[in-house]
Protein backbone atom coordinates (compact mmCIF):
# COMPACT_ATOMS: atom_id res chain seq x y z
CA UNK A 1 0.00 0.00 0.00
CA UNK A 2 2.86 2.32 0.60
CA UNK A 3 3.01 2.39 -3.20
CA UNK A 4 0.35 4.43 -3.40
CA UNK A 5 -0.03 8.12 -2.08
CA UNK A 6 -3.23 7.10 0.13
CA UNK A 7 -0.93 4.25 2.10
CA UNK A 8 1.39 6.98 3.04
CA UNK A 9 -1.19 9.86 4.52
CA UNK A 10 -3.45 9.78 7.55
CA UNK A 11 -6.63 11.59 7.56
CA UNK A 12 -8.05 13.79 9.99
CA UNK A 13 -11.92 13.24 9.14
CA UNK A 14 -14.43 12.32 6.96
CA UNK A 15 -17.77 13.08 5.86
CA UNK A 16 -20.23 11.77 3.04
CA UNK A 17 -18.03 11.34 0.06
CA UNK A 18 -15.04 13.43 0.99
CA UNK A 19 -12.02 12.68 3.13
CA UNK A 20 -9.69 15.51 4.52
CA UNK A 21 -6.35 14.41 5.02
CA UNK A 22 -3.89 15.32 7.67
CA UNK A 23 -1.64 17.20 5.30
CA UNK A 24 -4.74 19.18 4.36
CA UNK A 25 -5.86 17.60 0.81
CA UNK A 26 -9.63 17.05 0.06
CA UNK A 27 -10.09 13.69 -1.60
CA UNK A 28 -13.31 12.49 -3.20
CA UNK A 29 -13.59 8.72 -2.33
CA UNK A 30 -14.62 6.61 -5.54
CA UNK A 31 -13.82 3.31 -3.30
CA UNK A 32 -17.47 4.15 -1.27
CA UNK A 33 -15.85 1.88 1.14
CA UNK A 34 -15.24 -1.24 -1.16
CA UNK A 35 -19.36 -1.74 -0.42
CA UNK A 36 -19.67 -0.37 3.07
CA UNK A 37 -20.13 3.31 2.18
CA UNK A 38 -23.56 3.61 0.78
CA UNK A 39 -24.19 6.32 3.25
CA UNK A 40 -20.85 7.89 2.49
CA UNK A 41 -18.63 8.67 5.49
CA UNK A 42 -20.17 9.51 9.06
CA UNK A 43 -24.17 10.03 7.88
CA UNK A 44 -25.56 12.45 10.25
CA UNK A 45 -28.54 10.17 10.81
CA UNK A 46 -26.13 6.99 11.45
CA UNK A 47 -24.13 9.05 14.08
CA UNK A 48 -27.48 10.61 15.41
CA UNK A 49 -29.24 6.74 16.08
CA UNK A 50 -25.94 5.76 17.78
CA UNK A 51 -25.87 9.14 19.96
CA UNK A 52 -29.60 8.37 20.98
CA UNK A 53 -28.50 5.01 21.87
CA UNK A 54 -25.94 6.27 24.07
CA UNK A 55 -27.18 8.76 25.66
CA UNK A 56 -30.58 6.83 26.79
CA UNK A 57 -27.59 4.65 28.43
CA UNK A 58 -29.65 2.11 26.25
CA UNK A 59 -28.39 -2.12 26.99
CA UNK A 60 -25.75 -3.17 24.53
CA UNK A 61 -24.82 -6.75 25.62
CA UNK A 62 -28.48 -8.39 26.02
CA UNK A 63 -27.33 -12.55 25.56
CA UNK A 64 -30.38 -14.20 26.99
CA UNK A 65 -32.78 -11.45 27.56
CA UNK A 66 -34.85 -10.29 24.49
CA UNK A 67 -33.23 -7.65 22.30
CA UNK A 68 -35.67 -5.39 20.79
CA UNK A 69 -32.90 -4.16 18.03
CA UNK A 70 -32.47 -7.57 16.94
CA UNK A 71 -36.44 -8.14 16.46
CA UNK A 72 -36.70 -4.69 14.96
CA UNK A 73 -34.30 -5.25 12.88
CA UNK A 74 -34.95 -8.94 11.48
CA UNK A 75 -39.36 -7.81 11.39
CA UNK A 76 -38.01 -5.07 9.05
CA UNK A 77 -36.36 -7.36 6.59
CA UNK A 78 -38.94 -9.65 6.67
CA UNK A 79 -41.20 -6.56 5.51
CA UNK A 80 -38.44 -5.32 2.38
CA UNK A 81 -37.52 -8.20 1.51
CA UNK A 82 -39.69 -10.41 -0.96
CA UNK A 83 -42.05 -13.82 -0.26
CA UNK A 84 -41.32 -15.64 3.12
CA UNK A 85 -37.50 -14.52 3.60
CA UNK A 86 -38.19 -13.62 7.04
CA UNK A 87 -36.02 -15.40 9.03
CA UNK A 88 -32.57 -13.64 10.13
CA UNK A 89 -29.86 -14.01 11.60
CA UNK A 90 -27.12 -11.35 12.56
CA UNK A 91 -23.18 -12.55 12.59
CA UNK A 92 -20.65 -9.81 12.19
CA UNK A 93 -18.74 -10.31 8.68
CA UNK A 94 -19.66 -11.52 5.49
CA UNK A 95 -17.76 -15.08 5.45
CA UNK A 96 -19.94 -15.08 8.87
CA UNK A 97 -22.90 -14.93 6.82
CA UNK A 98 -22.23 -17.14 4.07
CA UNK A 99 -20.97 -19.95 6.38
CA UNK A 100 -24.05 -19.62 8.40
CA UNK A 101 -25.99 -19.90 5.24
CA UNK A 102 -23.87 -22.99 4.17
CA UNK A 103 -24.59 -24.83 7.72
CA UNK A 104 -28.23 -23.88 7.15
CA UNK A 105 -28.45 -25.46 4.06
CA UNK A 106 -26.65 -28.71 5.22
CA UNK A 107 -28.50 -29.09 8.39
CA UNK A 108 -31.65 -28.94 6.05
CA UNK A 109 -30.94 -31.80 4.07
CA UNK A 110 -29.78 -33.33 7.59
CA UNK A 111 -26.59 -34.22 6.45
CA UNK A 112 -27.66 -36.74 4.17
CA UNK A 113 -26.05 -34.54 0.92
CA UNK A 114 -22.77 -33.74 0.54
CA UNK A 115 -22.24 -31.64 -2.32
CA UNK A 116 -22.07 -27.85 -2.41
CA UNK A 117 -21.98 -25.68 -5.82
CA UNK A 118 -20.18 -22.41 -6.60
CA UNK A 119 -18.99 -20.45 -9.34
CA UNK A 120 -16.06 -20.31 -11.02
CA UNK A 121 -15.16 -16.27 -9.95
CA UNK A 122 -16.99 -16.64 -7.13
CA UNK A 123 -15.59 -14.41 -3.69
CA UNK A 124 -17.74 -15.16 -0.73
CA UNK A 125 -14.73 -14.51 1.79
CA UNK A 126 -11.89 -15.50 3.22
CA UNK A 127 -12.40 -18.27 6.53
CA UNK A 128 -11.72 -22.03 5.76
CA UNK A 129 -15.35 -22.60 4.64
CA UNK A 130 -16.35 -19.64 2.91
CA UNK A 131 -12.71 -19.28 1.08
CA UNK A 132 -12.98 -22.84 0.09
CA UNK A 133 -16.10 -21.79 -1.62
CA UNK A 134 -14.32 -18.30 -2.88
CA UNK A 135 -13.65 -19.31 -6.60
CA UNK A 136 -10.70 -17.62 -8.40
CA UNK A 137 -8.72 -16.85 -4.95
CA UNK A 138 -5.07 -16.39 -4.41
CA UNK A 139 -3.44 -19.82 -4.82
CA UNK A 140 -0.33 -18.98 -3.19
CA UNK A 141 -0.95 -21.48 -0.50
CA UNK A 142 -3.99 -23.88 0.14
CA UNK A 143 -5.78 -23.93 3.41
CA UNK A 144 -8.32 -26.71 4.27
CA UNK A 145 -11.68 -26.03 3.45
CA UNK A 146 -14.97 -27.61 3.74
CA UNK A 147 -15.78 -30.39 1.56
CA UNK A 148 -17.41 -31.75 -1.20
CA UNK A 149 -16.55 -28.20 -3.16
CA UNK A 150 -17.91 -28.64 -7.31
CA UNK A 151 -16.99 -25.66 -9.63
CA UNK A 152 -20.08 -24.82 -12.10
CA UNK A 153 -19.35 -21.59 -14.70
CA UNK A 154 -20.84 -18.47 -13.86
CA UNK A 155 -23.71 -17.68 -15.93
CA UNK A 156 -24.01 -21.11 -17.54
CA UNK A 157 -27.16 -22.64 -16.48
CA UNK A 158 -26.05 -25.99 -18.52
CA UNK A 159 -22.96 -25.99 -16.51
CA UNK A 160 -25.14 -26.19 -13.33
CA UNK A 161 -27.15 -28.64 -14.71
CA UNK A 162 -24.38 -31.08 -15.28
CA UNK A 163 -23.22 -30.42 -12.13
CA UNK A 164 -26.08 -31.43 -10.32
CA UNK A 165 -26.90 -34.54 -12.66
CA UNK A 166 -23.39 -36.05 -11.94
CA UNK A 167 -23.78 -35.44 -8.13
CA UNK A 168 -25.34 -38.51 -7.12
CA UNK A 169 -25.88 -40.09 -3.68
CA UNK A 170 -24.97 -43.61 -3.18
CA UNK A 171 -28.84 -44.85 -3.29
CA UNK A 172 -29.53 -42.52 -6.77
CA UNK A 173 -30.93 -39.53 -5.45
CA UNK A 174 -30.05 -36.15 -5.42
CA UNK A 175 -26.41 -35.42 -3.49
CA UNK A 176 -26.17 -31.13 -3.65
CA UNK A 177 -27.31 -29.43 -0.85
CA UNK A 178 -27.10 -25.69 -1.65
CA UNK A 179 -26.08 -23.77 -4.98
CA UNK A 180 -24.01 -20.51 -4.12
CA UNK A 181 -24.08 -17.53 -6.54
CA UNK A 182 -23.42 -14.05 -6.75
CA UNK A 183 -26.63 -12.45 -8.73
CA UNK A 184 -23.64 -9.49 -9.45
CA UNK A 185 -20.21 -10.50 -9.06
CA UNK A 186 -18.59 -6.68 -7.68
CA UNK A 187 -15.32 -8.61 -7.78
CA UNK A 188 -15.45 -9.18 -11.66
CA UNK A 189 -17.93 -6.60 -12.69
CA UNK A 190 -20.18 -9.80 -14.03
CA UNK A 191 -23.52 -10.12 -13.97
CA UNK A 192 -26.08 -13.09 -13.80
CA UNK A 193 -28.94 -13.38 -16.42
CA UNK A 194 -32.86 -13.23 -15.62
CA UNK A 195 -33.04 -16.55 -17.46
CA UNK A 196 -29.83 -17.94 -15.69
CA UNK A 197 -31.41 -17.25 -12.01
CA UNK A 198 -34.76 -18.34 -13.07
CA UNK A 199 -33.35 -21.43 -14.32
CA UNK A 200 -31.33 -21.98 -11.05
CA UNK A 201 -34.55 -21.52 -8.90
CA UNK A 202 -36.46 -24.02 -11.04
CA UNK A 203 -33.43 -26.58 -10.93
CA UNK A 204 -33.32 -26.00 -7.03
CA UNK A 205 -37.19 -26.37 -6.55
CA UNK A 206 -37.10 -29.68 -8.99
CA UNK A 207 -33.88 -31.42 -6.51
CA UNK A 208 -35.24 -29.43 -3.59
CA UNK A 209 -31.43 -27.74 -3.29
CA UNK A 210 -30.82 -24.55 -1.00
CA UNK A 211 -30.34 -21.86 -3.30
CA UNK A 212 -28.57 -18.82 -1.56
CA UNK A 213 -28.03 -15.36 -3.16
CA UNK A 214 -24.41 -13.78 -2.16
CA UNK A 215 -25.64 -10.05 -2.17
CA UNK A 216 -22.88 -9.04 0.41
CA UNK A 217 -21.08 -6.37 -1.67
CA UNK A 218 -24.31 -5.28 -3.49
CA UNK A 219 -27.14 -4.84 -1.29
CA UNK A 220 -28.90 -1.85 -0.04
CA UNK A 221 -29.41 0.13 -3.60
CA UNK A 222 -25.71 0.13 -5.12
CA UNK A 223 -26.56 -1.82 -8.03
CA UNK A 224 -29.81 0.31 -9.08
CA UNK A 225 -32.43 -2.09 -6.93
CA UNK A 226 -32.60 -2.62 -3.47
CA UNK A 227 -30.60 -6.01 -3.80
CA UNK A 228 -29.81 -7.05 -7.41
CA UNK A 229 -31.68 -10.48 -7.48
CA UNK A 230 -35.03 -8.02 -6.73
CA UNK A 231 -35.24 -6.71 -10.37
CA UNK A 232 -36.89 -9.55 -11.20
CA UNK A 233 -40.05 -9.94 -10.05
CA UNK A 234 -41.00 -13.02 -7.89
CA UNK A 235 -37.83 -14.34 -7.86
CA UNK A 236 -36.45 -15.33 -4.74
CA UNK A 237 -33.51 -17.21 -3.06
CA UNK A 238 -33.97 -20.14 -0.23
CA UNK A 239 -31.39 -17.97 1.29
CA UNK A 240 -29.88 -14.04 1.24
CA UNK A 241 -26.70 -12.88 2.51
CA UNK A 242 -25.87 -8.93 3.06
CA UNK A 243 -23.38 -7.07 4.65
CA UNK A 244 -21.10 -4.08 4.28
CA UNK A 245 -23.47 -1.13 3.70
CA UNK A 246 -25.99 -2.68 6.03
CA UNK A 247 -24.08 -0.97 8.82
CA UNK A 248 -24.29 2.04 7.30
CA UNK A 249 -20.31 2.56 7.21
CA UNK A 250 -20.62 2.06 11.28
CA UNK A 251 -21.55 -1.11 12.48
CA UNK A 252 -19.52 -4.46 11.53
CA UNK A 253 -23.01 -6.15 10.84
CA UNK A 254 -23.88 -8.77 8.47
CA UNK A 255 -27.40 -11.27 8.23
CA UNK A 256 -27.78 -14.25 6.30
CA UNK A 257 -31.93 -14.20 5.84
CA UNK A 258 -33.68 -17.92 4.76
CA UNK A 259 -37.28 -18.43 4.13
CA UNK A 260 -39.15 -19.65 6.81
CA UNK A 261 -39.55 -23.22 5.78
CA UNK A 262 -36.15 -23.90 5.42
CA UNK A 263 -34.82 -22.51 8.35
CA UNK A 264 -37.73 -24.06 10.44
CA UNK A 265 -37.13 -27.53 8.86
CA UNK A 266 -33.25 -26.91 9.81
CA UNK A 267 -33.31 -25.53 13.32
CA UNK A 268 -36.70 -25.25 14.57
CA UNK A 269 -36.72 -28.25 17.44
CA UNK A 270 -35.00 -28.39 20.90
CA UNK A 271 -32.34 -30.15 20.38
CA UNK A 272 -31.48 -28.53 17.31
CA UNK A 273 -32.48 -24.59 18.31
CA UNK A 274 -28.40 -24.00 19.14
CA UNK A 275 -26.41 -25.55 16.53
CA UNK A 276 -25.49 -21.89 14.82
CA UNK A 277 -26.97 -19.97 18.18
CA UNK A 278 -27.12 -16.31 19.33
CA UNK A 279 -24.50 -16.36 21.91
CA UNK A 280 -21.40 -15.70 20.02
CA UNK A 281 -19.31 -12.96 21.60
CA UNK A 282 -20.67 -10.07 19.53
CA UNK A 283 -24.19 -11.46 18.39
CA UNK A 284 -26.93 -8.79 18.21
CA UNK A 285 -24.91 -5.97 19.98
CA UNK A 286 -27.57 -3.41 21.06
CA UNK A 287 -25.85 -0.15 18.83
CA UNK A 288 -24.86 -2.17 16.58
CA UNK A 289 -28.10 -3.46 15.19
CA UNK A 290 -30.05 0.04 15.90
CA UNK A 291 -27.63 1.20 13.74
CA UNK A 292 -28.21 -1.21 11.06
CA UNK A 293 -31.81 -0.49 11.33
CA UNK A 294 -31.52 3.29 10.81
CA UNK A 295 -28.84 2.00 7.91
CA UNK A 296 -31.78 0.65 6.34
CA UNK A 297 -34.28 3.31 7.40
CA UNK A 298 -32.32 5.50 4.69
CA UNK A 299 -31.50 3.36 2.34
CA UNK A 300 -35.40 3.19 2.23
CA UNK A 301 -36.56 6.65 2.44
CA UNK A 302 -33.95 8.28 0.77
CA UNK A 303 -34.18 5.67 -2.41
CA UNK A 304 -30.89 4.26 -2.66
CA UNK A 305 -32.00 2.15 -5.82
CA UNK A 306 -32.87 5.35 -7.32
CA UNK A 307 -29.88 7.16 -6.58
CA UNK A 308 -27.62 4.44 -7.39
CA UNK A 309 -29.65 4.56 -10.82
CA UNK A 310 -29.25 8.62 -10.91
CA UNK A 311 -25.08 8.02 -10.73
CA UNK A 312 -25.33 5.57 -12.91
CA UNK A 313 -26.99 7.73 -15.57
CA UNK A 314 -23.55 10.56 -15.76
CA UNK A 315 -21.39 7.71 -14.55
CA UNK A 316 -22.22 5.22 -17.49
CA UNK A 317 -22.33 7.44 -20.96
CA UNK A 318 -19.10 9.29 -19.20
CA UNK A 319 -17.27 6.36 -19.02
CA UNK A 320 -18.04 5.11 -22.38
CA UNK A 321 -16.90 8.38 -23.28
CA UNK A 322 -13.41 7.90 -22.15
CA UNK A 323 -13.24 4.79 -23.44
CA UNK A 324 -14.03 5.71 -26.86
CA UNK A 325 -11.15 8.26 -26.33
CA UNK A 326 -8.46 6.26 -25.45
CA UNK A 327 -9.74 2.91 -26.84
CA UNK A 328 -6.16 1.48 -26.63
CA UNK A 329 -6.13 2.00 -23.30
CA UNK A 330 -9.43 1.34 -21.57
CA UNK A 331 -10.29 -2.23 -23.07
CA UNK A 332 -13.76 -2.48 -21.87
CA UNK A 333 -16.54 -0.79 -19.10
CA UNK A 334 -18.84 -2.61 -17.49
CA UNK A 335 -21.23 -2.59 -14.69
CA UNK A 336 -24.76 -1.73 -13.11
CA UNK A 337 -25.84 1.51 -10.59
CA UNK A 338 -23.14 3.45 -8.91
CA UNK A 339 -20.78 -0.17 -9.43
CA UNK A 340 -18.70 0.15 -12.34
CA UNK A 341 -15.29 -1.48 -13.55
CA UNK A 342 -13.06 -0.05 -16.39
CA UNK A 343 -10.63 -2.32 -17.37
CA UNK A 344 -7.40 -1.24 -18.65
CA UNK A 345 -4.72 -2.70 -20.75
CA UNK A 346 -2.19 -1.47 -23.00
CA UNK A 347 -0.88 -3.72 -25.72
CA UNK A 348 2.20 -5.54 -26.27
CA UNK A 349 4.67 -2.28 -26.14
CA UNK A 350 3.58 -1.96 -22.71
CA UNK A 351 4.21 -5.32 -21.80
CA UNK A 352 7.46 -4.40 -23.31
CA UNK A 353 7.85 -1.46 -21.13
CA UNK A 354 6.22 -3.37 -17.97
CA UNK A 355 8.34 -6.12 -17.94
CA UNK A 356 11.60 -4.61 -17.96
CA UNK A 357 10.23 -1.76 -14.94
CA UNK A 358 9.08 -5.45 -13.04
CA UNK A 359 11.11 -7.18 -10.19
CA UNK A 360 11.45 -10.88 -11.93
CA UNK A 361 9.33 -12.68 -9.75
CA UNK A 362 6.33 -10.33 -9.94
CA UNK A 363 6.34 -9.95 -13.94
CA UNK A 364 5.33 -13.80 -13.89
CA UNK A 365 1.88 -13.03 -12.31
CA UNK A 366 0.00 -13.26 -15.70
CA UNK A 367 -2.35 -10.40 -14.96
CA UNK A 368 1.16 -8.39 -14.17
CA UNK A 369 0.66 -5.75 -17.02
CA UNK A 370 -2.83 -5.21 -16.24
CA UNK A 371 -2.22 -4.76 -12.57
CA UNK A 372 0.67 -2.49 -13.29
CA UNK A 373 -1.18 -0.09 -15.70
CA UNK A 374 -4.06 0.11 -12.98
CA UNK A 375 -2.12 0.82 -10.33
CA UNK A 376 -0.07 3.56 -11.93
CA UNK A 377 -3.70 5.18 -12.95
CA UNK A 378 -4.98 4.90 -9.42
CA UNK A 379 -1.81 6.52 -8.41
CA UNK A 380 -2.16 9.38 -10.81
CA UNK A 381 -5.64 9.86 -9.89
CA UNK A 382 -5.01 10.36 -6.59
CA UNK A 383 -1.93 12.44 -6.72
CA UNK A 384 -3.06 14.65 -9.20
CA UNK A 385 -6.47 15.01 -8.61
CA UNK A 386 -7.09 14.08 -5.75
CA UNK A 387 -9.28 11.00 -6.31
CA UNK A 388 -9.55 7.63 -4.34
CA UNK A 389 -10.00 4.68 -6.11
CA UNK A 390 -9.34 0.94 -5.87
CA UNK A 391 -9.38 -1.99 -8.10
CA UNK A 392 -10.38 -5.70 -7.22
CA UNK A 393 -8.01 -8.48 -6.81
CA UNK A 394 -10.45 -11.17 -8.90
CA UNK A 395 -10.65 -11.89 -12.17
CA UNK A 396 -9.24 -9.15 -14.99
CA UNK A 397 -8.43 -6.59 -12.10
CA UNK A 398 -10.99 -3.93 -13.07
CA UNK A 399 -10.29 -0.69 -11.28
CA UNK A 400 -13.32 0.45 -10.03
CA UNK A 401 -15.24 3.61 -9.51
CA UNK A 402 -17.89 2.82 -7.03
CA UNK A 403 -18.73 5.68 -5.04
CA UNK A 404 -21.20 6.48 -2.04
CA UNK A 405 -24.73 6.94 -3.02
CA UNK A 406 -24.53 10.60 -1.24
CA UNK A 407 -22.28 11.66 -4.19
CA UNK A 408 -23.60 14.90 -6.26
CA UNK A 409 -23.67 14.82 -10.04
CA UNK A 410 -20.82 16.95 -9.76
CA UNK A 411 -18.59 14.83 -7.97
CA UNK A 412 -19.21 12.37 -10.76
CA UNK A 413 -18.40 14.29 -13.58
CA UNK A 414 -15.40 15.01 -10.94
CA UNK A 415 -13.90 11.90 -10.93
CA UNK A 416 -14.47 11.69 -15.16
CA UNK A 417 -12.86 14.68 -15.68
CA UNK A 418 -10.23 13.56 -13.72
CA UNK A 419 -9.44 9.99 -15.38
CA UNK A 420 -9.53 11.48 -18.86
CA UNK A 421 -7.08 13.86 -17.86
CA UNK A 422 -4.92 10.76 -16.05
CA UNK A 423 -5.50 8.98 -18.84
CA UNK A 424 -4.26 11.70 -21.25
CA UNK A 425 -0.82 11.47 -20.02
CA UNK A 426 -0.48 7.90 -22.09
CA UNK A 427 0.84 4.77 -20.11
CA UNK A 428 4.47 4.87 -20.33
CA UNK A 429 4.65 7.79 -18.88
CA UNK A 430 2.24 6.67 -16.23
CA UNK A 431 4.26 3.74 -16.00
CA UNK A 432 7.51 5.08 -15.30
CA UNK A 433 6.53 7.56 -12.88
CA UNK A 434 4.87 5.12 -10.77
CA UNK A 435 7.16 2.70 -10.67
CA UNK A 436 10.40 5.08 -10.46
CA UNK A 437 9.10 7.25 -7.56
CA UNK A 438 7.31 4.57 -5.93
CA UNK A 439 8.67 1.22 -6.15
CA UNK A 440 12.22 1.41 -8.15
CA UNK A 441 14.39 3.16 -5.14
CA UNK A 442 13.72 0.91 -3.14
CA UNK A 443 14.89 -2.23 -5.32
CA UNK A 444 18.39 -3.05 -5.67
CA UNK A 445 19.79 -1.36 -9.01
CA UNK A 446 19.82 -3.14 -12.66
CA UNK A 447 16.61 -5.14 -11.27
C1 LIG B 1 -19.90 -11.15 -2.45
C2 LIG B 1 -19.11 -11.23 -1.17
N1 LIG B 1 -19.26 -12.29 -0.37
C3 LIG B 1 -18.59 -12.40 0.79
C4 LIG B 1 -17.69 -11.44 1.18
C5 LIG B 1 -16.93 -11.62 2.46
O1 LIG B 1 -17.26 -10.64 3.39
P1 LIG B 1 -16.24 -10.30 4.59
O2 LIG B 1 -15.04 -9.68 4.00
O3 LIG B 1 -17.03 -9.34 5.46
O4 LIG B 1 -15.97 -11.57 5.30
C6 LIG B 1 -17.49 -10.32 0.38
C7 LIG B 1 -16.49 -9.29 0.75
O5 LIG B 1 -16.06 -8.47 -0.03
C8 LIG B 1 -18.21 -10.21 -0.84
O6 LIG B 1 -18.05 -9.14 -1.66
Amino acid sequence: MTSFGFGRELVERAEGAWIWTRGGRRILDFTGGVGVLNHGHNHPRILAARERFQQARRMEVHKTYFSPYVAALGHNLAQLLPGDLTMSFFPNSGAEAVEGAVKLAYKYHGGRRQRILRADIAFHGKLLGSGALTGAHDHSFRFPGIPGVVTYSYGDLESVRAAVASARTPGGGCDVYAILVEPFSASTMRWCSEEFLRGLRELCDAHDIVLVFDEIYTGWGKTGSLFYFMRHAGLIPDVLTTSKSFGGGKSSISAYIAREPVFRKAYDNLTDSLLHSTSTTYYGFGEETATAIEAVNIAVEDDYPRRAREIERVLAPGLERVRKEYPDTVAAVRGAGALYGIFLDGGPKILDLAARLAPVGIARDPNFRVKLITCAVIDALYRDHGIYAYYTLNGDNPLVAAPPLVVEPADVEYFLDGLAATLAQGLPRLLTRFVREKVAPRWPSGS
